[in-house]
Order: structure tokens, then C-alpha cells, then sequence
């Protein structure tokens, strides 16, 4: 007999206290809890019964180096008979030949100790039911075991996806691979790669080959490439959606093609950061006969039924310099340039659905003339969402899910597609909200780098996507989301492991034990800050300490929770803050050395220095002893960014300051 543990939100798991509660992100649907345990060790067998899907073939085989890898257990890659597998996996139909947003998508698992056995309708319900059972294999007190249970589950939200710029950076095959498992691990089903922009072109283009030539430095996909990451993906139920961005945000092109644009050139690719005014030129028929042509040659490379053309930041400047495009807008009685843009959208969309696609865009083209069935991105924030629902659109929420901007996983958790102003809707129109999409742009990331910045702030965004409305408990997300991070690890990507190699070099020979203790009092500044700091190009080294710490520091966030317990009274947390302060203190010490052999560390000097003076005081309040003279004057300094890094205990640290400065409340309450 089952016992139910009621519902989901996620204080619930930690409830069941007898056997150690696996971590799960995203959390599902509903889960009710058995007696005992399935052990996982080295007989572990896997059975595919009745799938005819290749996928779960394909991923049966991939689980037993998986499960090695997540318990340090060998497990042979042997096939098994159901009756003898430790995990059976059921699913009734093959599957649809090419992943569409409407395929069924849940499944069910159930743990028994003898026995696990995933049902699904889909291979795609199948893969995500594998992703929860690895889940679930925890180590407890005699071995790796997963808790019996049933979990039935699906998700809230047919769209759930990762954008990741390459052209900004170009990322190499392998980084995308590893991104992909990480994507499938969370349930992520939608890989939208952005493929073109000022900075790059990076795919093969036979029918167009300067475009590879002369407009990607070199740094491209071959079409061969393509159609592995295409098929890489489907085997893990991620659909893959090409975006070419036009008319703005092209400027490569132009240095293959320079007919494409309004002006006369010539063109290089871009290196700088921005919105450019290089634009394609809607007023000269040769310039579709080309894009259908292109278009053509690409819609038949991919074969999700999604095709994305870009659509955002036209300047219209280079139009407006066109005597030429002047002439052409009043020929047409188009009145400004969001009209000729609008007439632009309008013929390339028509040449996307006459090559069997479907419309998807940036919410720019959210206009009366886009084509009914067109996905529309909102990614200028929560109003255009609404409107394109109301409008009558199919539209995905992007705004609130930007990772290049560095916010917290709980800012982007708390970024509901259907809170805000889409609380508003109507039934009919709320589902016309698919989904939504987290951006990763690629201004200031590079292969090395590009996991930490999506890494693990992603898995909370897909359990958004992923679980019900009312799974909102940050604590309960923090936590799991530690766990996901670790197993995301096994997996191949490298946001946590990458920093060792990022500090070393930092550290020029020295240890670099110091630099992970500074780190985890700083975070990167935050939103578009770095490229006010300086002028970033493409070929700026981004080996700098900012580039190898994460956007969140958990050691921070751990240390200011500690402080609030602390001051609210809690004396266990005292040692323990007095222990992290102490390590922040001695680190300056300790990386002298370092700021004098290193030219990546010499600019931390002035942030290290403040970061020890901080807990210097903290200790010093923490003794009871009063606030330090010229406090305020330091606070000043010390909350300013240096590095393009920001001292993120600095308001724990205050708060213990200003309690031992203040009068203690009982005295304060005397009369
Ligand atoms: C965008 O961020 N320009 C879509």
C-alpha cells in the first residue's frame, strides 16, 4: 500500500523523514510515497518493453555509464529480460517522427524493492520518467537506493527552453552536447540556438557558402554538425529552433553579401557590443529571392516545425539615410519604419510557411499583419505577452528569464508566464501561453565560461516551466536546486568544476585556495553594468576573475540566512559565521603574494582588501564590540563595484555592525 504524502509543495518532501528524500528539480506533479527501497549496485539491469521509439533504446544504453558516473558503481552495459531488469521502461506509441509542441509528455514511475517500471504514452514521457529515476538514486546508509514510490507527472507548460547565443561567442559542438544533457536532465524540451547576428554566422551554408567564408572568423557549424546536434537533441526530447535574426542584427551577413543591406558598405563583422544600424534592405526584390533561397536550403537542415527570424532592435537608421528606401516606404504608403519593418516581417514570413514552417519571432513583430499560428517571444517584458494573447497569438515568455544579467534563481522563479499582467487573461487566451524560454546572449561568455552562467540558475527556470503554479518556497528551491547543480556535474557540464582551472590561471603558480574564498563574497555586477564598466569586443580575453565567478554565491546567500538567525537569536549560528568571517578576513593576506605575480589578480587587491576589513568588523561586532570609526565612509567605498565585481556580504556584515553598535533592545526598552 502506497502512502500518500500529500500534496507537493515542496516542504512536503523533506517530511518524509525515515529514508533520505532525493532532491528532485523540477518537482512533480504528484507523488505519493511506498515502503522500502529499490538498492542500485552493480546487477542493476535496464529493459526497453514495447518501445519502438529508437530513443529509448538509444537511452537504456546511455543509463548504465550515467548511473556509473552519478554513484562511482560499475555497471555493465548488458541487456535484460523485463522480468529480470531493475528498471522497465513501458511506452505505448513510437512517437512523433519530428518533436512537436503537442506531444503527450508525462509518464509514470513506480519504485517498488524489487522492481522500477516507467509508463509513458510517448518516448518523450519516457526520457523525462529515466531523468526522475536518476533522480532518485541517492546514497544512503547501506548503499545507492531509490525510495519506493509513485510518481505521475507532466508538465504545466508545453515550451520550455534555453536560448544560447553563439554568434556573440562561438561555442564549440561539445559545449552545446553537454548544455543539451543538462537541459534533458531538467526536462527542458525546446533548444533555441541562436545562429546568426552583427558578431557572426555559424552555420554552413551550401547555396551561400561566403557566408561561413567570410562572415564566421572560421568558427561555424558544418551542416554535418547540425544534423548531429539535431539528432543529439531528439534523443533526449529537445526540439531545436533555429533562429537567423533579420532585418537588424545582421551585419555579418553583409560582410558576405553586402547587396543584402540598406547601405552601400563595405562591411565587416561586427566586433563591438550593441544595437548596430546595418540592416537589411526590404525595398529590393533580390533580397528575398536570396532569403527564400537560404531560407529554403535551412528549413530543409532543421526539422522542427518552428523557424525563427529574429525581428528585434531595428534601429530603421540606415533605412532613414536610404534616398532609395525613402522613396520606396512613401510608394507603399508605409509611414514609419516599424511599417516597413512590418512589410518586411510579412514577406519573409511568407517565405518561412512556404517552406512548411512555422512562424516564431522576437515580440517585435507582433503586428496585424503577422500570420495567425506565429509563436510570438516576449522579451520586452510581461505586457506583450498579454497582448499577443489577447491578440490571438501563441506566445512564449522570455522577459524576467535573461541569465546574461546575472540575477538570482529566485528572481527568475518567482517570474511566473502566467503571473503578472497575464493574471489578467481570460481561460481561452491564458492558453495561448505556451511557455517560455530562458536567454543565455553571449556578449561575455565563452565555451570555457558558458555553463557557469547557465548553470544551475536553469534547472530553477525549467521547474517553473516544469511544476505546478503553487511550488513557490524559495528555501525549498535553494536547496534542491544545490543537489541538481551536483548531479548537472555528472552529466559532463563543468559550471562548478570549470573555476578550479578560471582560478588557477588567475593565480599565475600560486594556490588559489584564497581566490575561491574571496570569490564567494563577490558576485559579477549585474544587468548591462560590465559594458558600462569598459568596451567590451568579441576578442576581449574574459579570463578575468569577474568571468569565473558565478552569478549567485551560495556560500553568501548561506552566510546571510546564518547572520538572520543569528541576530534573531539563534546562538548556534554564531561560530559558524564567526568560522566564514574568518576566512574572509585572512584571505587578503594570503593572495598577496598573488596581486604582486599575477597581472589577472591585480585588480582584485583594493576588493580583497575591503572584503577583509568588512569581516575584520564583523568579528569585531560579533565580540560585542562597537561599530568602527569612519564605518560609514568604508561602507561607502565598499558597496561600489571594482573588477565589475560587487561585495555581496556586505549587508550581513552591517547588520551584525549596527547590532553591536546600537544599544541591545532589552536596554533600549528600559525606561
Ligand atoms: C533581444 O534581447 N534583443 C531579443
Amino acid at each position: 500500500m502506497m502512502r500518500a504524502l500529500a500534496a507537493l509543495a515542496a516542504a512536503s518532501l523533506g517530511a518524509h523523514a525515515a529514508t533520505p528524500v532525493p532532491d528532485l528539480m523540477p518537482l512533480p506533479a504528484s507523488i505519493s510515497w511506498g515502503d522500502g527501497k529499490l538498492v542500485i549496485d552493480s546487477t542493476f539491469r535496464v529493459a526497453a518493453a514495447g518501445c519502438q521509439d529508437a530513443r529509448i533504446a538509444a537511452a537504456a544504453a546511455r543509463l548504465p555509464a550515467r548511473l556509473t558516473r552519478q554513484t562511482g558503481i560499475p555497471i555493465p552495459r548488458a541487456a535484460a529480460a523485463a522480468a529480470a531488469a531493475t528498471l522497465v521502461i513501458e511506452c505505448k506509441g513510437p512517437g512523433e517522427k519530428v518533436q512537436s509542441p503537442l506531444e503527450d509528455e508525462s509518464y509514470r514511475l513506480d519504485v517498488a524493492a524489487q522492481q522500477a517500471r516507467i509508463a509513458a504514452p510517448t518516448a518523450v514521457g519516457a526520457l523525462h520518467g529515466i531523468e526522475t529515476f536518476l533522480q532518485l538514486v541517492i546514497p544512503g546508509q547501506d548503499g545507492f537506493a531509490v525510495p519506493a514510490l509513485r510518481i505521475e507527472d507532466k508538465p504545466r507548460f508545453a515550451w520550455r527552453g534555453l536560448m544560447i547565443d553563439v554568434s556573440r561567442h562561438f561555442l564549440p559542438v561539445e559545449v552545446i552536447e553537454r548544455n543539451l544533457d543538462g537541459m534533458a536532465a531538467v526536462k527542458l524540451n525546446v533548444f533555441h540556438w541562436h545562429l546568426s547576428d552583427d558578431q557572426g554566422f555559424r552555420v554552413e551554408s551550401r547555396r551561400f557558402p561566403k557566408l561561413q567564408q567570410l562572415a564566421s572568423d572560421g568558427l561555424y557549424y558544418t551542416q554535418d554538425q547540425v544534423r548531429h546536434i539535431v539528432a543529439y537533441a531528439r534523443d533526449r526530447g529537445i526540439r531545436v529552433v533555429p533562429e537567423f535574426d533579420m532585418p537588424g542584427h545582421s551585419t555579418a551577413w553583409f560582410a558576405a553579401y553586402p547587396e543584402l543591406a540598406s547601405a552601400p558598405g563595405p562591411y565587416r563583422i561586427e566586433r563591438g557590443f550593441g544595437v548596430f544600424d546595418p540592416c537589411m534592405d526590404p525595398s529590393r526584390e533580390r533580397v528575398f529571392q536570396f532569403l527564400d533561397a537560404f531560407i529554403g536550403e535551412m528549413a530543409a537542415l532543421f526539422p522542427d516545425e518552428y523557424f525563427h527570424t529574429g525581428g528585434d532592435e531595428v534601429n530603421g537608421k540606415d533605412w532613414d539615410r536610404s534616398p532609395r528606401i525613402r522613396q520606396f516606404k512613401r510608394a507603399r504608403g508605409l509611414k514609419t519604419d516599424e511599417d516597413l519593418q512590418a512589410y518586411f516581417s510579412k514577406r519573409v514570413h511568407a517565405i518561412v510557411m512556404a517552406h512548411g514552417k512555422k512562424v516564431i519571432g522576437w515580440d517585435e513583430i507582433l503586428d496585424p499583419k503577422l500570420p495567425k499560428g506565429s509563436v510570438v517571444q516576449a522579451w520586452r517584458g510581461p505586457r506583450i505577452l498579454a497582448d499577443a494573447a489577447r491578440r490571438g497569438y501563441p506566445v512564449i515568455l522570455s522577459a524576467g528569464y535573461y541569465l546574461d544579467l546575472l540575477q538570482p534563481a529566485a528572481f527568475h522563479y518567482g517570474n511566473d508566464p502566467l503571473g503578472g499582467e497575464a493574471a489578467a487573461l481570460g481561460a481561452g487566451e491564458r492558453s495561448r501561453v505556451l511557455g517560455g524560454e530562458a536567454c543565455q546572449w553571449a556578449e561575455l561568455i565563452s565555451g570555457e565560461n558558458a555553463d557557469l552562467r547557465i548553470w544551475p540558475r536553469m534547472a530553477a527556470i525549467a521547474e517553473r516551466l516544469w511544476s505546478g503554479s503553487d511550488v513557490t518556497d524559495v528555501g525549498s528551491m535553494y536547496r534542491r536546486l544545490e543537489s541538481a547543480s551536483v548531479r548537472l556535474e555528472y552529466l559532463g557540464l563543468t559550471h562548478r568544476s570549470v573555476q578550479g582551472p578560471m582560478l588557477d590561471r588567475i593565480a599565475a603558480g600560486q594556490p588559489a585556495g584564497a581566490l575561491r574564498t574571496l570569490g564567494a563574497a563577490l558576485e559579477p555586477v549585474k544587468g548591462y553594468a560590465r559594458h558600462a564598466a569598459r568596451a567590451y569586443k568579441s576578442s576581449t580575453p574574459l579570463n578575468r576573475m569577474v568571468d569565473a565567478t558565478p552569478p549567485e554565491s551560495g556560500a553568501a546567500r548561506e552566510f546571510s540566512g546564518a547572520v538572520d538567525a543569528l541576530l534573531a537569536g539563534d546562538q548556534a549560528q554564531r561560530e559558524g559565521v564567526r568560522t566564514r568571517l574568518a576566512g574572509w578576513r585572512d584571505q587578503y593576506e594570503a593572495l598577496k603574494p598573488v596581486f604582486a605575480a599575477s597581472s589577472l589578480a591585480a585588480e582584485l587587491e583594493p576588493v580583497s582588501r575591503d572584503v577583509s576589513a568588512l569581516a575584520a568588523a564583523g568579528i569585531e561586532a560579533l565580540d560585542a564590540r562597537p561599530t568602527p570609526p569612519g564605518w560609514v565612509e568604508f561602507l561607502e567605498r565598499a558597496k561600489k563595484p571594482r573588477a565589475e565585481l560587487l561585495i555581496v556580504i556586505l549587508d550581513p556584515v552591517r547588520k551584525l555592525v549596527e547590532a553591536a553598535g546600537a544599544p541591545p533592545p532589552a536596554a533600549a526598552n528600559k525606561p
